[in-house]
């Protein structure tokens, strides 16, 4: 495994990888590595002949300060899971080479980044926008690798890939649990005890939503009933609890068997902000 730090680095590879006609995998990631993170680059490994995954705590995307200085950061583990998984590359670029100088540049999605995660975090998809243009022009791969954990952000990338003409198939791979159904996150380790046991009414709320959805409920009083719930649970605020559109993001106001549809929940436990969906209709 070949640590690179630099597109310059890479492009010696690259250019011997084209000329071979060896399909690039890339998976971009923020470290703090964990199962989750592992589903995407196995899914890389299968399917394309080098993989090389990025470390980058990307700083435009955060919108919380102190959010971004306590992001956890364990490189050594990470470096040790990578070979494990047979990775070929790690692209640990420093700050400097990203950002040279601050970006003037604002990459917009329209109403995409004003709904859900965009509203309750301003300017973090104009910040994942650029890196991930960023990334996808230094490593130049044939493959990109998102989790669907994520799920506004892949339609970010979507929107991305497709205005700007990228040649670059993106791959989406399912949301990777805890045994007891929480959504694996790097921000999982900062939880407390205390945290992580209320941390499962996300996930909870999310199952017994999407099953009184199929049951025949009103999307109106299934929405109510959670918040309530929330409202009843002390440590824990929730943000949003919403059923969508997959694609645009747009909130519905009842369930349609025939609409593809998704459920979106965020809420803050302490100091740590957790996202998580379930596909009802996918
Ligand atoms: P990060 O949070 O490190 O996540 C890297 C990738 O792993 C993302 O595509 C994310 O959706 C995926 N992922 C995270 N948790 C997952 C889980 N439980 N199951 C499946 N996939 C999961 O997302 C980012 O970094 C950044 O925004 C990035 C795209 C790297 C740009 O800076």
């Amino acid at each position: 495994m070949q640590v690179v730090q630099t597109g310059a680095d890479w492009n010696k590879y690259w250019l011997e990888f084209i000329k071979n006609d060896k399909s690039i995998g890339l998976v971009p990631t923020m470290g703090a590595l964990h199962e989750g993170h592992l589903d995407l680059i196995r899914k890389a490994r299968l399917e394309t002949d080098r993989v090389i995954v990025s470390i980058f705590v990307n700083p435009t995307q955060f919108n919380n300060q102190e959010d971004y200085d306590n992001y956890p950061s364990t490189l050594e583990q990470d470096l040790a899971k990578l070979k494990i998984e047979n990775v070929d590359f790690v692209f640990i670029p420093n700050i400097d080479s990203i950002y040279p100088e601050k970006p003037k540049m604002n990459i917009s999605f329209g109403k995409l980044e004003t709904l859900l995660e965009g509203e309750f975090r301003p300017g973090h998809f104009n910040g994942v926008g650029l890196v991930v243009s960023k990334l996808f022009n230094i490593i130049k791969p044939h493959k990109a690798f998102f989790g669907q954990k994520d799920l506004q952000q892949t339609a970010i990338i979507k929107q991305l890939v497709k205005e700007l003409s990228m040649e670059i198939h993106l791959e989406i791979v399912p949301t990777r649990r805890e045994d007891d159904g929480l959504a694996m996150s790097s921000r999982n380790v900062r939880l407390s005890p205390e945290e992580r046991r209320k941390a499962l009414i996300l996930y909870n709320s999310l199952t017994q939503a999407k099953q009184e959805l199929l049951d025949g409920k009103q999307w109106f009083d299934v929405q109510n009933k959670i918040i309530q719930n929330f409202e009843e649970m002390p440590l824990v605020s929730l943000e949003y609890f919403e059923l969508i559109h997959p694609e645009s993001f747009m909130c519905y106001t009842d369930f349609d068997i025939d609409q593809k549809s998704s459920i979106c929940v965020a809420a803050i436990l302490g100091k740590i902000r957790l996202i998580d969906n379930l596909p009802i209709i996918p």
